[in-house]
């Protein structure tokens, strides 16, 4: 089986260039880790390092995103892509902005006086506003290429004028995403207004448009992997996106709490954001109704990454999210190991997840392949999965301890930080080089697949039919 259209293969080269930052993401993760243990250890600061994770993170599956959307939009609206040179100039664009950011976040880890005022009054190599710390120069760039993809991917759809539920709520999905990025951009002197709209971005982001997105991307891989009825994907579909956006918008308010905001705050955050787990629950529910219905699967490892990013959505984000999310919890918990437990999770379960699973599911027909060895793929998932599950508990444990001690006993920051939770931080490194393990598994599997010759009789030959 190949693609129906020549341009879908595009996606491919966006896809590259994503997991190889994903192998970037992880090292640098570990670096990280091992800095709470040895905090001079690398010639980069934690706050380089820490950087350096989070902006790749969000890099890389934006890209991925990205490609998955160059798949999906010829496929669903029955044509090739608008503009195939164009898919490639806004591919060699983003190549080259995101590595002239990292290289300014690298420079300004060794020089820290480079990071002079910029005419926007912002940093020139770095903003200061985590997760989309790029400069102002970058974000401009970076939005022109994204208005280039939106009307590359919008005016393929005009070309037939096949809108469906899935390509059109994954293009909304696309567009709120981009007018998202427009609050990190606000200049004011206040941090309580800067907060505010920070949160638009981050908030909005995971909890409303990518979410969005990830319905869409659900109900396109139930279709492909299990020939699911159209019908009977998009009405789910629609309920799942309507329930996202109506608990996650107002959801926001989980992060007004103690920032300045006014106190209806601590209502409004408290209500909405208990009911955000409802949808991801939804998802999961529809994965596994869908894979009883439709027995015929034609890409299992494809519908296996696909049904685990739906679970892990709904623990990592759904239940993670609300065991802090109401305000006499939160007050508590804000900013300790807890929040970082969850964002782990449910950054993993939620994207990379799914990310992961849009590739198994296109890549095989892209290469033109019949039929591969899924061994790799499963074996790089139980490493990743396992492996993020401890770190995850290690650090939920060491947030409960930081709650206890720092929170409730009145104890200093540093002393927790380096005495009572040291032999938490040595397990997070641990099996940090775990997850690592299961990452380069699956970057050798992501260059290899389709290439070599598949044995006869491998238990875990993956067909790829229908
Ligand atoms: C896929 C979706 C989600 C992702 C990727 C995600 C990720 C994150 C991340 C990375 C943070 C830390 C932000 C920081 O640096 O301060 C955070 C904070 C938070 N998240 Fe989520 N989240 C998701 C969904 C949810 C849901 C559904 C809930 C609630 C049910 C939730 C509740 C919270 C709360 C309350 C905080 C603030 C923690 C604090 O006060 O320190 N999240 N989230
Ligand atoms: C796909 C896998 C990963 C994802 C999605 C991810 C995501 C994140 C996120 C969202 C944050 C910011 C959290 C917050 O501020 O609350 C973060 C911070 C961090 N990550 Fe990861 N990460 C991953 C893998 C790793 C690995 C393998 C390690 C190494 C053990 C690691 C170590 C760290 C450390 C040490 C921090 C800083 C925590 C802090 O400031 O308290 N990460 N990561
Ligand atoms: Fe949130």
């Amino acid at each position: 089986m190949t693609v129906k259209y020549e341009s879908q293969k595009i996606a491919q080269n966006f896809f590259t260039f994503a997991v190889l930052l994903f192998l970037v993401q992880v090292a640098v993760g570990i670096i990280a880790a091992l800095q709470f243990i040895w905090p001079d250890f690398f010639i980069l600061n934690f706050n380089i390092i820490r950087s350096l994770h989070i902006n790749a993170l969000v890099v890389w599956l934006l890209v991925g995103l990205m490609g998955a959307t160059y798949y999906v939009v010829p496929e669903e609206s029955e044509t090739e892509l608008w503009s195939i040179p164009l898919a490639r100039f806004q591919f060699w664009a983003t190549v080259v902005t995101v590595t002239l950011v990292v290289l300014g976040y690298i420079w300004m880890g060794i020089n820290p006086q480079a990071n002079s005022t910029s005419l926007f009054g912002t940093g020139i190599l770095n903003e200061g506003r985590e997760y989309i710390e790029a400069p102002r120069w970058a974000d401009i760039l970076i939005a022109l290429s994204v208005i280039i993809f939106l009307i590359n991917n919008f005016m393929t759809v005009m070309k037939t004028k096949k809108w469906t539920g899935i390509q059109g709520t994954l293009l909304a999905g696309l567009t709120f995403l981009a007018l998202m990025y427009i609050p990190g951009m606000f200049y004011t002197k206040s941090m309580v207004k800067d907060q505010f709209w920070w949160w638009w971005v981050v908030h909005l982001w995971v909890e409303g448009a990518w979410e969005v997105i990830a319905g869409a991307l659900l109900a396109f891989m139930l279709m492909k992997t299990l020939n699911a009825q159209r019908h009977v994907v998009e009405r789910w579909m629609y309920v799942e996106v309507a329930l996202v956006l109506f608990t996650g918008i107002l959801g926001t308010g989980h992060h007004y709490y103690w920032i300045g905001t006014p106190p209806y705050w601590l209502w409004i955050g408290g209500i909405f954001s208990s009911l955000e787990p409802i949808p991801l629950l939804v998802m999961v529910w529809d994965a596994f109704r869908t894979t009883r219905e439709y027995r015929t699967v034609t890409n299992k490892v494809g519908l296996f990454y696909a049904v685990a990013h739906a679970i892990f959505n709904f623990v990592g984000a759904g239940l993670w999210g609300v065991i802090h999310t109401l305000p006499q919890v939160n007050k508590w918990t804000h900013g300790t190991q807890i929040t970082t437990a969850h964002g782990h999770l449910a950054f993993y379960g939620a994207y990379v997840l799914l990310v992961l699973s849009m590739i198994y599911v296109t890549l095989p027909v892209i290469r033109g392949v019949r039929e591969f060895s899924g061994s790799r793929a499963y074996q790089a998932f139980w490493w990743m999965t396992i492996s993020m599950i401890f770190i995850v508990l290690t650090i939920t444990g060491a947030g409960m301890v930081q709650t206890y001690m720092e929170r409730l006993m009145g104890l200093d920051y540093v002393a927790v930080k380096t005495n009572y939770n040291l032999w938490f931080w040595i397990f997070r490194a641990i099996f940090g080089v775990g997850f690592l393990i299961g990452v380069a598994i699956f970057v050798i599997d992501y260059f290899r697949l389709g290439k070599e010759p598949l044995k006869i009789g491998t238990p875990e030959a993956v067909k790829i039919t229908g």
